[in-house]
């Protein structure tokens, strides 16, 4: 009897011991006791599985036949890795495997039989591996732990990871990638746990931001410990001082800290129902500060949206990668005689000063650097009586309005640029809005160009992240700004004409949005049609950041405004985070149409009346008004017009209403557009209506002579336009009329008023002026062109 029942129990016992085995073999155990070895090909099925199921090893597929072995999260979309054994040497999809040896050693083998990686320890037969919870691959023998992969990171820290001395957080070459890239999370010497850009040509450190010491950082350097850890309720902490947590701090959330491939350390939250990551906190609020990121002789500018360019007078050195920067398209001289400077506004480069000097005026430091051979070019500006940076290597470049002062690059005196110098420039017949001499690729906006596709997959990519998080904080600013009741009803009408609309209103009279007729910076542009069937154009502000109460306060001032060469503004709707301008409908398109499309012509006589429009209406803007309103965007494109060709000016009093201060950004100040923009923008000076001046400059030279000549102007190269205008200021100086020929559109074959395309050229001129007190005022303008539309009256309009 009890003979049976032992013979039972083995029984029973082999039976567990067998269901055991089976199921370790099928349903991914979460460790392995034994030899065991798993093929590439049965990559569907995990190595291990930790046992809440949260994460997986295995191969994971990098390409189509390469695979690496990796650690992820089980249930994120895409299986996010977040460790890899062999993140530099990838092994082939068909017969490499993974075996878990005897010995107790993990061994990764290639197809033809060599170990691509291995934990490489001397023999510990009765050894246990592991995949715990807290995504850590460990090797456990009697009870101690001979290896775990949480003491060789990749590019990410787990909650309870430590970063301790000697360890490396190293991103990933690409998005989605595994093998590594240049940038790294560590402890440097001094204690202090820092960001680098650790590139093929120069390294340097960028987070604590450069230009802080370590105590400005917040940090210090006196604690020798080095660790940093993130803990599972998301706070993230390190010895020298610095600490950040999670916006949505609290244990329970799935968590990671990933140096990412564009150089910033993010940390992360997985949404468990559809298995997303949100951005809980991040390093660099400006990714233009990430060193490296656009390569050498280039640019970074955060719009927001990154975007690299290069250097006047340089070209990308790869198409495909910023990280390798720009190369000159010139030979250098070194010699004084034959170099020039050309501004690039608002840039500077940091690091590889030559040296520096302060206290010096303008002057003196191009001297400077004119005598250096090593000298590429220099920052200047104002504050201290003049700060002078010359430069040799030019990395880490970036533009934002919050630098005071400009890069001069040097260059050949003759480089390209010096074409600008003679009349071609103004022959446009060809291609209408190319005149990208001697500036290559900078901030051109070519988009069947295909290194320009590049570029736009890259910055979409960036700031698809970014607008995310934006979009997640205008969210959470809008959802407070309820306006008393009270308030609302007060407000709701101001005259017939001018009106406050509801949103779903105005979803009524665009049709729920479906057709749009424009786009721009501000927003997009939908048609409607209001009850009383006038159509108009509603406009979706995307960036206004204002509560109800100060929006409607702006809004009111320019719905009283009726002028008409101003586009009127019919009502406004401001609802929740909803922002819309109801526009009266201008039917003929804006000026760049019909300016610079070469299937269309525009006369003349056209021509001349949209000039003189343009100014009556900036002239009430900036002097009739109730509330005198500067512009800040006159460009073609904000110049609508009608069937018969009278000009209406859109978009002002819009500069007032996008305020992005306190987002974050610093690139936020800047308003207009590249190109049509004065030169104070660069140096800060108050704002004055006189920038409208000088953009209504750049706008006539255009209708005069058809060309895109702002268009040279994005790379911040001065030069362009300054030497065009240095050359029509010759034509006029000369008297000889005839000569103004050359300078006229080519399209109207000779069909132009010689004496009106002198008189618009000499505005041009004037308001073109460097110092803005030497340009007119707008009512001076229209003076001038009123004196010459008269004489319309008696000449044809023929040569
Ligand atoms: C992962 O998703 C599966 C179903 O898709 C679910 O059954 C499982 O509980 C999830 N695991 C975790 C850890 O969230
Ligand atoms: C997952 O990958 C697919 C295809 O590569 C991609 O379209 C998708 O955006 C990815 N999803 C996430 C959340 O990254
Ligand atoms: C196995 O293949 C890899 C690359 O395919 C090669 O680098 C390595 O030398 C090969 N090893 C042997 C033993 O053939
Ligand atoms: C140094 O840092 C460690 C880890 O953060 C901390 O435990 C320790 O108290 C610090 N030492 C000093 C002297 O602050
Ligand atoms: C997770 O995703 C779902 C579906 O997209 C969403 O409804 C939910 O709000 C998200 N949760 C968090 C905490 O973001
Ligand atoms: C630069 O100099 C080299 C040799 O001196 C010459 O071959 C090349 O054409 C020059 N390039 C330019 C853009 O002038
Ligand atoms: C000027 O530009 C043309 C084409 O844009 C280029 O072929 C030529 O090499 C350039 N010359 C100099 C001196 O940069
Ligand atoms: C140029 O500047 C570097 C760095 O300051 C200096 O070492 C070098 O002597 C200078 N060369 C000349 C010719 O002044
Ligand atoms: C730039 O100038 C503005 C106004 O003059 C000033 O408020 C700002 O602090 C300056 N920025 C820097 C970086 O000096
Ligand atoms: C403009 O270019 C055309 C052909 O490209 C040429 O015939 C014409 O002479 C040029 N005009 C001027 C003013 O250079
Ligand atoms: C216009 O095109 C012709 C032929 O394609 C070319 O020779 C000429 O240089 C071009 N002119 C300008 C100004 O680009």
């Amino acid at each position: 009897m009890a003979n049976s029942f032992s013979i039972l129990i083995l029984i029973l016992f082999i039976l567990i011991l067998f269901i055991h085995l089976l199921h370790n073999s099928h349903a991914q155990p979460s460790s392995l006791s034994k030899h065991f070895t798993q093929r590439v090909e049965q990559h569907d099925q995990p190595f291990l599985r930790s046992q809440d199921q949260t994460f997986s090893c295995g191969f994971y597929p990098v390409g189509t036949n390469a695979f690496s072995f990796s650690i992820w999260f089980t249930n994120s979309t895409n299986k996010t890795v977040v460790w890899t054994a062999n993140r530099d040497s990838l092994v082939n999809g068909h017969g490499s495997e993974i075996s878990f040896q005897h010995d107790g050693n993990l061994v990764l083998r290639d197809v033809n039989g060599s170990t691509v990686w291995s934990t490489s320890l001397i023999s510990f037969p009765a050894s246990t591996l592991s995949l715990l919870n807290n995504g850590n691959l460990v090797i456990i023998s009697s009870s101690s732990t001979i290896w775990q992969s949480f003491d060789s990171p990749t590019d990410t820290l787990l909650p309870d990871q430590p970063l301790t001395k000697g360890i490396k957080v190293i991103s990933a070459m690409v998005r989605g990638g595994i093998s590594s890239g240049y940038y790294t999370l560590y402890f440097d010497n001094d204690n202090v746990l820092r960001l680098i850009y650790d590139g093929p040509v120069i390294s340097s450190i960028y987070w604590p931001l450069s230009g802080l010491t370590v105590f400005e950082a917040g940090r210090t350097s006196y604690n020798s410990t080095r660790l940093a850890v993130l803990d599972r309720t998301g706070n993230f902490i390190s010895s020298d001082g610095f600490s950040a947590s999670a916006s949505d701090l609290g244990p329970g959330i799935r968590r990671r800290l990933t140096v990412d491939y564009d150089g910033n350390l993010r940390m992360y939250s997985l949404n468990i129902s559809d298995g997303t990551w949100e951005v809980t906190w991040q390093a660099m609020r400006q990714l233009c500060y990430v060193h490296g990121l656009c390569g050498e002789n280039a640019v970074c500018e955060y719009l927001p949206g990154l975007m690299c360019s290069c250097l006047p007078g340089y070209e990308m050195n790869d198409p495909s990668n910023w990280n390798r920067g720009c190369r000159p398209t010139y030979n250098y001289s070194c010699n004084p005689t034959q170099s020039r400077f050309v501004e690039v506004p608002k840039v500077d480069f940091y690091g590889f000063d030559l040296w520096y000097s302060t206290g010096i005026s303008f002057h003196d430091c191009k001297l400077l650097c004119l005598r250096n051979c090593t000298c590429t070019g220099f920052s200047y500006r104002l504050d201290g009586g003049g700060l002078c940076y010359p430069k040799g290597t030019l990395f880490n470049g970036y533009k934002t309005s919050n630098f005071n002062g400009s890069f001069y690059l040097r260059l050949p005196t003759n480089s390209n640029n010096s074409i600008l110098d003679t009349i071609s420039i103004l022959n446009c017949t060809n291609s209408s809005s190319e005149i990208s001499i001697g500036t290559s690729t900078m901030f051109h906006t070519g988009r069947n160009d295909p290194k320009w596709s590049y570029l736009f997959i890259f910055t979409a990519v960036l700031g698809a992240l970014e607008i995310l998080i934006i979009v997640a904080g205008w969210w959470y600013l809008f959802k407070g700004t309820d306006v008393p009741k009270s308030v609302e009803e007060g407000y709701k009408m101001i005259s017939s004409q001018f009106r406050k609309f509801t949103y779903s209103e105005l979803k009524e009279v665009t049709g729920k949005f479906k057709e749009e007729i424009g786009k721009g910076l501000s927003g997009v542009v939908y048609r409607g049609v209001l009850d009383d069937k006038r159509v108009v154009a509603v406009k979706k502000l995307s960036d206004v950041k204002q509560g109800e109460e100060e929006f409607w306060a702006e809004v009111s001032v320019i719905g009283r405004i009726n002028h008409i060469n101003l586009v009127r503004m019919f009502g406004f709707c401001s609802e929740s985070k909803h922002r819309l301008l109801v526009y009266e409908h201008i039917e003929n398109q804006s000026l760049d149409k019909h300016l610079f499309n070469n299937n269309m012509k525009l006369q003349w006589n056209d021509r001349f009346k949209i000039a003189f429009g343009t100014a009556k209406g900036l002239a009430y803007l900036h002097h009739e008004c109730l509330e005198w309103i500067i512009h800040c965007d006159v460009k073609p494109e904000n110049i609508l017009l009608t069937r018969d060709f009278e000009p209406k000016i859109a978009d002002f009093g819009l500069a007032k209403l996008s305020k992005r201060d306190g987002l974050g950004f610093n690139f936020s100040h800047m308003r207009g557009t590249m190109g049509y923009m004065a030169p104070e923008w660069a140096l800060s000076l108050p704002v004055t209506s006189k920038v409208d001046v000088y953009s209504y400059g750049v706008v006539l030279l255009e209708m005069v002579s058809g060309c895109r000549v702002s268009g040279g102007l994005n790379d911040g190269n001065g030069r362009d336009l300054r030497s065009l205008r240095k050359e029509v200021k010759q034509v006029l100086a000369s008297g000889d009329i005839s000569s103004i020929m050359g300078l006229v559109d080519m399209r109207l074959q000779g069909q132009f008023d010689p004496e009106q395309a002198a008189a618009m050229l000499r505005v041009a001129v004037t308001c073109l002026e460097e110092d803005r007190n030497q340009r007119p005022t707008m009512d001076e303008v229209v003076k001038v062109l009123m004196a010459f539309e008269e004489r319309k009256e008696y000449s044809s309009n023929s040569w």
